[in-house]
Parts: structure tokens; C-alpha cells; sequence
């Protein structure tokens, strides 16, 4: 199982930890990589975007997974443009077909509530279906239903509210979708071998 970020200030991180929690408890292999940065450096250092540990995807090794988790960190209510660029190389692997038959979900971070918990995994679809990948959405949590605290996610997948200066961090709700996310695609792998 691969499980690719774009994270500029750790929420997704924080959530891929817990995507990966959770893949461990369904018993699935997993590892977190991070897709490459396409921004200058400079541009990086005034968005003051950190620096995780975290290894980097290369296009080549999506062949060794059985699915994918991919954690957006929204951009004007899509996927980051580091992901498009990421995807946008992987030409020879649909040409081929090499990745027909996988399986993905997504999990995503937005400023506000309002800003890209769904839109990220809509305007991505077309991505899976040219590769013949097949979606595995969230589907319903309890928690989804939770209207006395401000929360991310959805059904398409967990989620977390940055606000617009990421000065909020994942809540324990927000968490617990996530894990159970990681829990429920483990499965989900596991029922493919
Ligand atoms: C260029 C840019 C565009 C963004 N667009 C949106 C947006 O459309 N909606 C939203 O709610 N947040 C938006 N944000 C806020 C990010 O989604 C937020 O910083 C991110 O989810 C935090 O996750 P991270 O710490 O993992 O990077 C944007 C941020 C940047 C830098």
C-alpha cells in the first residue's frame, strides 16, 4: 500500500499518520510518501512551508502498490498542483495499463468547512477512472453526523479544517475518521489478494 501526501503545514501529515494507524490494524503493509514539490524554493520559504521527513514518491514505484491513499491539502478547492504534476507523469504507466485494477481514496485538508472536503476527490476522479483505478470512498461514520463541533470530512473521505492561518490542528474526531478511513481501505485491499 502507498500513501502519497502534499502537506505544507502538517495537517495531512498529522492525518496520514492516522490513515496509517489504521491500515496496520486491517493488517496491510503501508508506507507514507510525500509527491514531489513543484514550487521554487523561494516561494516555498514565503509560504513558509515545512519540511517533513517523510520519502519521495517517484511515478515508477506506483506499480508496487495494490491502492493508494492520496492527502490533499486543498488548493482553490482541488487537489494541489503538486499532485496534477505527479499524475501528469505516470503517461507510460497508463499507456501500458500498469495501474488498472488498483485501488485509491482520498483524505483532505481545507482552510474552512466550506473550502474543499468534497471538491479535492471530485475534480480527481477523472484521474482513477483514465487508470482504471477504482475509488473506495469513506462511506458513512457516525461522526460524519456530528454538528456540535466544527469538522472535517466527508464521505468521500476524512478530513481536517486548517483555518485560513493553519492555526487549528486535526481534532480528535477528525482523527478517529481518519484512522477508521485507514481501517476500512486496509479491509478493503485485504478482500483483493
Ligand atoms: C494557494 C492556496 C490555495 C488554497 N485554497 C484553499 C481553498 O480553496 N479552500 C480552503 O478551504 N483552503 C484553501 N487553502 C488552505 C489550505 O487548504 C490549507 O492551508 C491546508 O489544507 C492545510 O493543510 P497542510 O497543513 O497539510 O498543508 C489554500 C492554501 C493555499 C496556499
Amino acid at each position: 500500500m502507498g500513501k502519497k501526501i502534499y502537506s505544507a503545514y502538517g495537517h495531512i501529515k498529522q492525518l496520514a499518520e492516522e490513515e496509517l494507524k489504521g491500515l496496520k490494524k486491517a493488517g496491510v503493509e503501508a508506507v507514507i510518501k510525500m509527491v514531489p514539490e513543484t514550487l521554487p524554493e523561494e516561494v516555498q520559504k514565503k509560504m513558509h512551508i515545512a519540511k517533513f521527513d517523510y520519502p519521495v514518491a517517484t511515478v515508477d514505484e506506483l506499480v508496487n502498490y495494490d491502492g493508494f491513499l492520496f492527502g490533499f491539502a486543498t488548493r482553490y478547492g482541488s487537489a494541489p498542483a503538486q499532485f496534477k504534476a505527479f499524475m501528469d507523469a505516470t503517461g507510460q504507466l497508463w499507456f501500458t495499463g500498469a495501474l488498472k485494477g488498483k485501488v485509491a481514496g482520498v483524505f483532505q485538508s481545507s482552510a474552512g468547512a466550506g473550502g474543499g472536503q468534497e471538491s479535492p476527490a471530485l475534480t480527481f476522479m477523472p484521474h482513477f477512472a483514465h487508470h482504471g483505478i477504482a475509488f473506495v470512498p469513506m462511506g458513512h461514520h457516525p461522526h460524519l453526523s456530528v454538528l456540535t463541533e466544527a469538522r472535517g470530512g466527508s464521505f468521500w473521505g476524512a478530513g481536517t479544517l486548517a483555518s485560513t492561518d493553519g492555526s487549528r490542528q486535526p481534532s480528535t474526531l477528525e482523527k478517529e475518521l481518519a484512522e477508521y478511513q485507514g481501517e476500512q481501505f486496509g479491509k478493503f485491499v485485504n478482500r483483493l489478494q
